[in-house]
């Protein structure tokens, strides 16, 4: 596996490879890997001929009062899990490479970033967009993969690549969950065995969501109620429960492609997760971790 550290050298190697007639797969991270980043490469493999996988942990997208400075690091852990895998490329650049000053010039992310998340982030989507645009410059893919457990980062890049004519294609991948449910998340790792626990409130209100739906009812404020009636488990702060469309709008009925959309605080740690109704929670990836 190859290792590059600054922009110039990664597009050097991208161009090369492109020119060889090599078709470029991307997986964007901010590390600490786990089975869902991985997916994500097996998925590059099977798409593309060679496959880039970044770390980098981006400070434009935390709040002033997020983990930035707690965010889970291990690169060494990175490199072999990355390196097993089969990735081609690890590009790790310092955060002075991808900000050699601070970035005047921003994406704007648009009205689909004030919802959801957005609401409870200020900021955060602009930053998000900032970093995989400026991320997308540097490694030129072909075909760059997300995983949908991050529904409204995913709905939103893709608009932009589209909206910003990026000429290259968003690859998006089933959530990963672990067998009991939980979505893998790097922030996982913040939770003790009892938030753990607590912390499968989420897929079950989603698993609960699906089945009221499943059984007939379409009414998006009744399915809001039943979701939230399992949200709502001792140790678990519910932050939003939503049924909404592709752009972030909610919906007037649910149908087989609504998304549920679902946030919560379990202790400190913010938890998100989602479900395309007409897939189900069972259509996810399931691994045992
Ligand atoms: O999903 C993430 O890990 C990050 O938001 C991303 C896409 C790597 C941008 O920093």
């Amino acid at each position: 596996m190859l290792d590059l550290a600054t922009p110039k050298d990664m597009r050097a190697w991208s161009r090369a490879e492109r020119a060889r007639g090599q078709r470029l797969g991307f997986v964007p991270t901010m590390g600490a890997l786990h089975e869902g980043h991985l997916r994500l490469v097996d998925r590059a493999k099977e798409r593309t001929d060679r496959v880039v996988l970044s770390v980098f942990v981006n400070p434009l997208q935390f709040g002033p009062k997020e983990d930035f400075t707690k965010y889970p690091r291990d690169l060494a852990r990175d490199r072999t899990l990355a390196a097993e895998r089969g990735v081609d490329c690890l590009f790790v650049p310092a955060l002075e490479a991808v900000y050699p000053q601070e970035p005047l010039v921003r994406i704007a992310p648009g009205p689909m970033a004030d919802t959801l998340e957005g609401a409870a982030r200020p900021g955060h989507f602009a930053g998000v967009l900032t970093v995989v645009s400026k991320l997308f410059h540097m490694v030129e893919p072909d075909v760059a993969l997300f995983g949908r457990k991050d529904f409204q980062q995913v709905m939103l890049v893709r608009r932009m690549v589209t909206d910003l004519d990026f000429g290259l294609e968003i690859d998006i991948a089933p959530t990963v969950r672990e067998l009991d449910g939980l979505a893998l998340s790097s922030r996982n790792g913040y939770l003790d065995a009892d938030q753990r626990r607590a912390a499968l409130a989420l897929s079950r209100a989603l698993r609960a969501v699906e089945q009221a739906w499943r059984s007939g009812e379409a009414d998006p404020k009744a399915l809001q109620r039943r979701g939230m009636e399992v949200l709502n488990a001792p140790g678990v702060r519910p932050g939003y429960l939503e049924l909404v469309d592709e752009q972030l709008r909610p919906v007037a009925r649910a149908d087989a492609r609504t998304v549920v959309v679902i946030a919560a605080h379990v202790g400190a740690t913010r938890l998100i997760d989602n479900v395309v109704l007409g897939e189900g929670v069972a259509g996810d990836i399931a691994v045992r971790t």
